[in-house]
C-alpha cells in the first residue's frame, strides 16, 4: 500500500457548491482551459460523420473529414454568428451550411460558398474559415480543449500515456449508454467516485467484490488520480454475479485479470477497468446543483459479436450501483447548500478525495 495523504484536510466550503461566482470561475479557469473528454472516435467514425459537444456557452461540432482526420470547430458562422447544426449527431454530406445565408463550409472548416460576398471588393473567403478547437485523441477517447493556448495534449496525459495499453482501449466499441441527469454539483460525482470508504453502507454488492480496504492508488497527485482494487474473485469482474461477461481484454492476464482500476480525469472524465469491460462517465457541469452523466460500457467487437454475448450483468451492477451513488450524492448537494454545513475531516481512506480539491483548487484560484 502506498501512503495515505489526506494529510487532515477538509471538504470543500459551501460556496464551492451554491455560488454563481465560483461556477464562473470554474468556467474559465476550468473548462474553457482543460482538455475535455467528448466521446468515442468509434462514434464518428465513418466520413461526415459528427457530433456536437456542449459546454457552458459554447457549442463545439466534433467530425471526421473524407481523409479519415478530427476535427473541431466553433458551432458559429463566421457571417452573423448563427448556430450551423442543431442536431446533437449526425453526417455531413460534403459540406456544412448555414441555414441563414448559406455560406458553405469544407469539413475542415474551409469557407468555400459566400453568396454575393463578390459583390463586396474587400472579402476574401480566406479570412473566414470556422473558428477552430484544439482536438486530440487517446486510447479511442476524443478530447478538445477551448483554450486559445492549449497545454500540448501529450503533456497533460504524459502520466497515463501508455498506461492502458494492455487493455487495447481503440478497439473498444459501446455496447450500452445510460445518459442520468442528477441535481448535484459537478465535484460532489468526482469526489463520490475517489473512495470506498462509503462502499459498506451504499454498495454492500460491491463490497462483497472488492472489500473498500482493496484499495489503492498509483497516481496520487495532479488532475490524473486513481488506482487498481483487488477482487476477491480470481478472474472475476464487476457484475451481478462477480463474473466475467466476456474474455479479457486486450494482452491482459495473470495478476491484471484480479484487478478492477478507477481512475478519474480532470475535469470530465471517470475510467473504469474491468478485465473484460470498460466503463466510461462523462461528467457534464450543467449548473451549481446539476450534472448530466453519460455512461458508456464498452466492449470488444468480437466479444458483442458472439451470439451468446450477455453484457446484461455488467450493466445492471454499474447501473444499481450508480443509483446508489446518485442518491446519496443527492443528500450531499442539499446538505452542503444548508447555512448549517460546515467543512468536515476527510478520512484517511477519502486521501484521493482530498487530493482532486487540492488540484481544483490549485487550478480554481491558482
Ligand atoms: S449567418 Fe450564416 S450565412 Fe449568414
Ligand atoms: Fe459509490
Amino acid at each position: 500500500m502506498s501512503s495515505r495523504t489526506a494529510f487532515e484536510a477538509k471538504t470543500l466550503a459551501r460556496r464551492y457548491y451554491v455560488d454563481d461566482d465560483v461556477y464562473q470561475q470554474e468556467t474559465e479557469r476550468i473548462f474553457f482551459d482543460r482538455w475535455l473528454f467528448v466521446g468515442r472516435a468509434s462514434a464518428i467514425a465513418k466520413p461526415g460523420a459528427y457530433v456536437l459537444f456542449e459546454v457552458d456557452t459554447e457549442s463545439i461540432i466534433v467530425l471526421r473529414d473524407h481523409e479519415g482526420s478530427i476535427h473541431a470547430h466553433h458551432n458559429v458562422c463566421r457571417h452573423r454568428g448563427t448556430r450551423l447544426v442543431t442536431e446533437p449527431e449526425g453526417t455531413f454530406p460534403k459540406s456544412i451550411q448555414c441555414g441563414y445565408h448559406a455560406w458553405t463550409y469544407a469539413l475542415s472548416g474551409a469557407l468555400t460558398g459566400a453568396p454575393f460576398m463578390d459583390e463586396v471588393e474587400s472579402f476574401c473567403k480566406e479570412n473566414y474559415p470556422l473558428h477552430p478547437v484544439a482536438v486530440a485523441e487517446w486510447e479511442g477517447c476524443v478530447f478538445v480543449n477551448l483554450s486559445d493556448a492549449p497545454e500540448p495534449f501529450e503533456e497533460a496525459f504524459a502520466p497515463i500515456t501508455d498506461k492502458f495499453t494492455r487493455w487495447d482501449l481503440p478497439d473498444l466499441e459501446i455496447a450500452h449508454r445510460i445518459v442520468y441527469d442528477i441535481p448535484v454539483n459537478w465535484k460532489l460525482v468526482f469526489q463520490n467516485y475517489s473512495e470506498c470508504y462509503h462502499c459498506p453502507a451504499l454498495h454492500p454488492a460491491l463490497n462483497r467484490l472488492t472489500p473498500f480496504r482493496n484499495a489503492w492508488n498509483d497516481l496520487e497527485e495532479g488532475p490524473l488520480l486513481g488506482g487498481p482494487m483487488k477482487m476477491e474473485i480470481e478472474g472475476g469482474s464487476m457484475t451481478m454475479n462477480g463474473q466475467r461477461c466476456a474474455a479479457p481484454l486486450g494482452t491482459l492476464e495473470g495478476e491484471d485479470l484480479n484487478f478492477v482500476r478507477y481512475y478519474t480525469i480532470f475535469p470530465n472524465l471517470l475510467l473504469s477497468l474491468q478485465p473484460d469491460y470498460v466503463l466510461t462517465h462523462r461528467i457534464d457541469r450543467m449548473a451549481t446543483d446539476r450534472t448530466r452523466i453519460v455512461c458508456d460500457w464498452l466492449f470488444h467487437p468480437d466479444a458483442m459479436a458472439a451470439a451468446d454475448f450477455d453484457p446484461t450483468p455488467a450493466i445492471e451492477f454499474w447501473n444499481m450501483t450508480n443509483e446508489q451513488d446518485w442518491m446519496v450524492s443527492r443528500l450531499s448537494q442539499q446538505g452542503v447548500s444548508s447555512r448549517a454545513y460546515t467543512p468536515g475531516p476527510y478520512a484517511e481512506l477519502e486521501s484521493m478525495i482530498a487530493a482532486w480539491d487540492r488540484e481544483y483548487l490549485r487550478v480554481l484560484e491558482g
